[in-house]
């Protein structure tokens, strides 16, 4: 599929309006996209688990106008306005307008709320965008019922990445491959595609106990983030090792070696990390309290040999990943050990889900 592929050509210009619901889930980056270019495209290939506790709902209102001059749109957050998202939405409106040409002929009221706290310092522009993107296609398949599941899906994708890079892997579940890679057939720069590999079941229903270690709102954005990989010093080591750690993983989940795992994801996090250390400007979003729970991490994986690992976005929070049969053990160590350094004692437990649901 090419981005041409994407447009909506003839459709059913009579349509008044309707309302849409779609519920869309976080997701964890195991393999980073830090570094863009134009268009929202990545500069390396990313994979993701799929969340499932942590997500929007998102209701979409459309209702036909008399002009189609402007965008007109109002955006609502838990039932209250919020202008301050305006600006956001408005270039995402803009970026996508080409592919859904009916944008300004309606109306939108766009009610959406999330799961985990606005204020926890998780990101809700993955699920955000990702929600919003389907309640609009749910809208373009009102206008041509003709487009296939699989059109669907992909279009979604490549909707929210314009809104968001990573929301794009936000549509299905439970590992997601976003960026061309040559070991993965049909992967593509556009949007997000389902793992085709075997995954072996020491992967299955894996967890994600996020400590929420600084709720408060990041210093760097994202955006300014991914910029300051143009002109990086090791940009271009970093995008060909994002390439391989990529390869690595497939027979890491295909046999189940939960021992190279936790070695791709954590180096994967400090590079990260790394990255915005040694970028200019250089910028930290790690806290102490972050160096503090990695290195409760590492005693309590020597002492025990449990498969418990952590993996960061961009923030100071902390994602603890580990399988379903070393749970008990590993969350009763996060429950004594580790909450103390959350904020206010928050945390969230979330496990590998499977992709957003539609709400009738
Ligand atoms: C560190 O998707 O938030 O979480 O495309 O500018 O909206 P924009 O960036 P965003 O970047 C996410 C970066 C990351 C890594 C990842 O999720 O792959």
């Amino acid at each position: 599929m090419a981005e041409k592929d994407f447009i909506l050509k003839n459709y059913n210009k009579n349509f008044v309006g309707d309302k849409y619901s779609w519920s869309s889930p976080s997701n964890i980056a195991l393999v980073k996209y830090w570094g863009k270019k134009k268009q929202q495209i990545p500069a390396n290939p990313s994979i993701s688990f799929t969340l499932d506790a942590c997500k929007t709902t998102t209701t979409l209102t459309c209702s036909k106008k008399e002009n189609n001059t402007d965008f007109s749109f109002e955006i609502f957050l838990d039932g209250e306005k919020k202008d301050d998202f305006k600006p956001k939405i408005q270039t995402f409106l803009e970026r996508i307008e080409v592919y859904v040409p009916f944008l300004r002929d309606y109306h939108f009221v766009i009610d959406t709320k999330n799961t985990f706290p606005h204020s926890s310092g998780i990101a809700s522009s993955a699920s955000g965008m990702s929600a919003l993107s389907l309640c609009l296609m749910s809208m373009e398949k009102a206008l041509n019922p003709e487009i296939s599941d699989e059109f669907f899906n992909q279009k979604a994708s490549f909707l929210a990445r314009l809104g968001s890079g990573s929301a794009c892997r936000s549509i299905e579940g439970d590992l997601i491959v976003w960026g061309n890679h040559k070991e993965i057939p049909n992967s593509s720069d556009l949007f997000g595609v389902k793992y085709p590999f075997e995954v072996h079941e020491n992967f299955k229903n894996y967890h994600d106990t996020i400590l929420l270690v600084d709720k408060g709102e990041k210093q760097v954005s994202s955006t300014v983030g991914h910029n300051l990989m143009h002109n990086h010093p090791f940009a271009e080591q970093r995008f060909a090792q994002a390439h391989e750690n990529l390869s690595k993983l497939v027979s890491i989940f295909k046999e189940g070696d939960l021992k190279s795992f936790i070695k791709i994801v954590e180096s994967e996090a400090l590079t990260l990390h790394g990255m915005m250390m040694t970028s200019m400007p250089y910028f930290i979003l790690m806290k102490p309290n972050t160096l503090e729970i990695i290195n409760k991490i590492w005693r309590f994986r020597q002492d025990t040999g449990l498969h418990i690992c952590f993996t960061l976005d961009a923030g100071a929070n902390v994602h603890i990943l580990y399988p379903e049969k070393e749970a008990k053990e590993i969350y009763e160590f996060i429950n004594n050990e580790l909450v103390v350094y959350c904020q206010n004692g928050h945390y969230i437990c979330d496990r590998i889900g499977f992709g957003a649901k539609k709400i009738s």
